[in-house]
């Protein structure tokens, strides 16, 4: 890997981790709570959705101090999307992130409340934010309810489950996976971006740009679930061909899910460029995206 993206992705990792636990140190809630809620935030995720909020800020801006409440409020409304998506009723997993999933470490009401704690928590944390305008709050808030809710991941995980068993079009596969994986990394792109003052023309092709990259990031994840190594990714591989879910390679083959990407990425780099921020980490980590082996 690019060792400037090694180096940017390590320190805001440190950076995202610091900040979420000095939020827990204050936090007086029960124990049972605040141990679930922390134990799938500290089982180390890669954390691309917060490095990706910092890196769309500083392609318009300094310190991104501004952007950190965001930062963690995303990455906490991903920990419970993971949390809920891995329950039994669900997809029905028993690892994540290298460690026994939520529901196997406690019990199932547990993991269900530890979800229902981070989506929460995490619009106090940017609405008690005193670095931001009021505002600034109530877009952020506003957009990451849009992108976390009905019109947003939950409508997609809604859509990923009824297709489970079906054979559905590429055009209804790029609908769920933008829902349900697309709509969070558009809010770290447009929030970013938002909080260091990009223009309404770069916000309008980063938004462009946020849409590929969704597709990217989720056409991978199918493709790591049949080609990928467990050790690696810290969850199962083959959870979608039991679950029979309507994924790229099952949709276009292997070769065939990976060309597809190669055509999203394409579109992706010329978005970027349209948004003025082919020179900024964003394009590094759009490979990063692409290629990742976990
Ligand atoms: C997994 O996301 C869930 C999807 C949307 C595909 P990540 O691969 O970013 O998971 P972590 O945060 O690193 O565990
Ligand atoms: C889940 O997609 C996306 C979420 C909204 C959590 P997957 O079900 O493919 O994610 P993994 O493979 O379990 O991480
Ligand atoms: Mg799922
Ligand atoms: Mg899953
Ligand atoms: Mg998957």
């Amino acid at each position: 890997m690019h060792e400037r993206l090694q180096a940017y992705l390590t320190y805001y990792r440190e950076e995202l981790e610091k900040a979420y636990a000095s939020c827990f140190d204050k936090l007086e809630i029960p124990d049972n709570l605040k141990s679930s809620m922390l134990y799938s935030l500290d089982a180390g995720g890669k954390r691309l959705r917060p490095i990706l909020l910092f890196a769309s800020y500083e392609a318009y801006g300094e310190d991104v101090q501004k952007a950190m409440s965001s930062a963690i409020a995303l990455e906490m409304v991903h920990t419970y999307s993971l949390i809920h998506d891995d329950l039994p009723a669900m997809d029905d997993d028993d690892y994540r992130r290298g460690m026994l999933t939520n529901h196997k470490k406690f019990d199932e009401a547990t993991a269900i409340l530890a979800g229902d704690a981070l989506l929460t928590y995490s619009f106090e944390l940017i609405l008690s934010d005193p670095l931001l305008s009021s505002d600034q709050k109530v877009t952020l808030t506003k957009t990451l309810t849009a992108c976390s809710g009905p019109k947003g991941m939950v409508g997609g995980q809604i859509l990923d489950m009824e297709a489970e068993k079906q054979s559905v079009s590429l055009e209804k596969m790029e609908e769920i996976h933008t829902l349900k994986t697309g709509e969070l990394i558009r809010f770290a792109i447009y929030a970013g971006a938002y909080l260091a003052d990009a223009t309404a023309d770069q916000l309008h092709y980063l938004e462009k740009y946020a849409h590929y990259l969704g597709l990217i990031f989720q056409v991978q994840d199918d493709i790591l679930d049949v080609s990928g190594e467990e050790e690696k990714l810290g969850k199962p591989v083959g959870s979608d061909e039991l679950n029979e879910k309507s994924t790229y390679p099952k949709l276009l083959g292997l070769d065939g899910a990976m060309a597809q990407k190669e055509k999203y990425v394409k579109k992706a780099y010329e978005s970027l460029k349209l948004a003025d921020a082919e020179d900024s980490l964003l394009r590094a980590l759009t490979d990063y995206f692409s290629e990742r082996d976990h």
